[in-house]
C-alpha cells in the first residue's frame, strides 16, 4: 500500500531526531585543522617585485582550471548558506548544523587562496576578477523543497570530494603544500557528504514518494555550483578532457555509489507518480551511460587517429 504524500514541513517534523543523530556523529571526530599551519610562508614573493607568470607554476591547463573553478566555487558560500537556510526552521536541528557546515566550509577558500597565491598556481589578478563577477551575481543553486536540497547537496558534497581529489592527484610532484591543502578539503566534504547522504537514507523511509520524485528531479538537471564562474562551460571542458571531474565521474563516483547506498531499486511504498519518476530515473542513468560511452569512443578514435605511425 503506497503512503500519503506528505508536506515539507512534516518530513522536516519527522526526520528531526536523524539530523540532531547525524549532527551529533559529525561533532563526535572534529577536524579542527588550522589553515595557517599548511601553508610554507617563506616560499611567497612579492607579486609587485615579481609580476606573475604561468612558468612559476608549470601544469596543464585542465589542472589550472580546476584549481581556479574549485576555489571560486568555495568562494561562493555565502549564497550556499543563504539557500539552504531557507529549509531551516528557527529552533531546528538543521539550523545549527547549517552554521556548523558554514564554519568549515568557510576554511576551504581561506587556505586554498593562501596556497594558490603562495605557490603562485594561478594568475592572481585573473582569479580575483573572477571572484568580483562572481560573487557580485549572488548566483546558487537554489532546491525548492527540503527534500529536493539535502538530494542535491548529498550528489554535489560526493561530487565536490572527487573534484578536489583529483585535482590533487594531478599537482606537480613537489608540490607538497597543494596536495596537503587539497586532501584537507576533501577530507571536510566527505564528512559533509556523509551527513547528506545518511539524512537522505532517512527521508527515504520517511517519505519514499516524495524523495524519488526529488532524486529523478535533481539527477536530471545537476550541474556543479560554478555557473555564475566567467567562462565556467570552457573551464569545465577543459577539467574533463583532463580527466578530472566530467560526467564519467559523475557517473561512476558519485550517482552509482549513491543511488546504491540508498537503495533506490527496492525502495518500497512509492505513489504512482514516484513509481513513474523511478522508471524515468533509470532511463536518465541509461542516457548518461551512453554518452560517457559515446565520448571514451570519440577519444580513443581520435587518439587512434593521432597516434604515431609504426
Ligand atoms: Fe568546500
Ligand atoms: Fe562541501
Amino acid at each position: 500500500m503506497s503512503r500519503a504524500p506528505r508536506s515539507r514541513v512534516d518530513l522536516l517534523e519527522e526526520i528531526t531526531p536523524d539530523v540532531t543523530r547525524l549532527y551529533e556523529r559529525h561533532l563526535e571526530s572534529p577536524r579542527d585543522w588550522y589553515p595557517h599551519e599548511q601553508i610554507e610562508w617563506g616560499e611567497a614573493r612579492d607579486f609587485a617585485e615579481y609580476p606573475w607568470s604561468p612558468s612559476d607554476y608549470p601544469v596543464g591547463e585542465g589542472v589550472r582550471s580546476s584549481i581556479y573553478v574549485n576555489l571560486l566555487t568555495e568562494d561562493n558560500l555565502p549564497y550556499y548558506t543563504d539557500a539552504i537556510l531557507r529549509h531551516a526552521p528557527t529552533d531546528h536541528p538543521f539550523r545549527d548544523w547549517t552554521y556548523q557546515w558554514t564554519m568549515e566550509e568557510a576554511r576551504h577558500s581561506m587556505v586554498m587562496r593562501d596556497w594558490v597565491h603562495v605557490s603562485r598556481c594561478l594568475d592572481p589578478t585573473a582569479l580575483e576578477d573572477g571572484r568580483r563577477v562572481q560573487m557580485a551575481k549572488g548566483e546558487a543553486p537554489r532546491p525548492a523543497t527540503f527534500a529536493d536540497l539535502i538530494v542535491y547537496v548529498a550528489l554535489q558534497e560526493r561530487a565536490t570530494q572527487i573534484a578536489h581529489r583529483n585535482t590533487g592527484a594531478k599537482l606537480p610532484k613537489d608540490d607538497k603544500m597543494g596536495r596537503t591543502v587539497l586532501g584537507l578539503i576533501a577530507g571536510d566534504e566527505t564528512k559533509h557528504y556523509l551527513f547528506y547522504r545518511d539524512l537522505t537514507r532517512a527521508a527515504f523511509t520517511i517519505d519514499p514518494s516524495t524523495l524519488m520524485i526529488a532524486l529523478t528531479r535533481q539527477v536530471s538537471t545537476f550541474a556543479m555550483p560554478g555557473t555564475g564562474i566567467p567562462s565556467f562551460t570552457r573551464h569545465a571542458v577543459r577539467i574533463a578532457r583532463e580527466g578530472i571531474y566530467g560526467l564519467g565521474q559523475f557517473l561512476s563516483d558519485v550517482l552509482t555509489p549513491v543511488l546504491g547506498l540508498w537503495d533506490v531499486e527496492h525502495v518500497e511504498g512509492l505513489s504512482r507518480e514516484a513509481e513513474a519518476a523511478r522508471e524515468e530515473l533509470v532511463s536518465v542513468r541509461a542516457h548518461l551511460s551512453a554518452a560517457v560511452e559515446r565520448m571514451a569512443d570519440r577519444a580513443a578514435q581520435l587518439a587512434a587517429r593521432t597516434a604515431p605511425a609504426h
